[in-house]
């Protein structure tokens, strides 16, 4: 099974991922940016407030291809429990808010394609946990250290999100984020032995 967990930046999300660790050490833990090349190259696109919207979703789309073959689709071939902190969904919500501002040709929708890209090679997560934070708390939190972080652009990602869960309301569990992280961390931790019980 392949859990993902999702949400804007300062939402506790890698917080709760490393708790998660210590309840379920069988389990096989991975993220998204990775710390492969592939996986440096998006960090270096990421600190460049030029970077060109459509390059920068094929470098993260790369990274996660990379990341599928090397990591992901292995350890679900072996039988394992795959916790994710971000995957498929961060693209569709982060890179199609990016592409909102640049040109695609026909008027495409940027969600849709970022989807359609993923769609041809990409293995979906059985189950997301969208950590829901407000946009200006993510900022605050997050103390806006890289363009991603801002409160405008973070106001397009949760649209996006929020998007995603209404298309898919099967796949995703919403977890309030505001509150303290102790009972964030409580909440993510029943979801995810839930779903392995199912
Ligand atoms: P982090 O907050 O999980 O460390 O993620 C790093 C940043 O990368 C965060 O601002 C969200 C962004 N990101 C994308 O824009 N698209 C992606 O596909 C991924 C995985 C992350």
């Amino acid at each position: 099974m392949l859990v993902t967990l999702e949400g804007l930046d300062g939402s506790g999300k890698t917080s709760a991922w490393e708790a998660l660790r210590e309840e379920f050490p069988e389990a096989v833990f991975t993220r998204e940016p990775t710390s492969s090349w592939y996986g440096e190259s998006v960090a270096r696109s990421m600190g460049d407030d030029d970077a060109n919207p459509l390059a920068e979703l094929f470098l993260f789309t790369a990274d996660h291809a990379d990341h599928l073959s090397r990591v992901v689709r292995p350890a679900l071939a072996d039988g394992s429990l795959v916790v994710s902190d971000r995957y498929s969904d961060s693209r569709f919500a982060y890179q199609a808010a990016s592409l909102a501002d640049s040109y695609l040709a026909g008027g495409r929708d940027p969600l849709e394609y970022v989807r359609e890209i993923h769609a041809a090679f990409s293995h979906p997560p059985d189950r997301t946990i969208y950590l829901d934070v407000d946009p200006e708390t993510a900022a605050e939190r997050a103390g806006a250290t890289n363009k991603f972080e801002r409160v405008a652009h973070l106001e397009r990602v949760s649209e996006n999100y929020e998007r995603l869960i209404d298309a898919e309301p099967e796949r995703f569990v919403r977890v309030d984020a505001t509150q303290p992280l102790p009972d964030v961390i409580a909440a993510v931790t029943e979801h995810v032995a839930a779903f392995t019980d199912d």
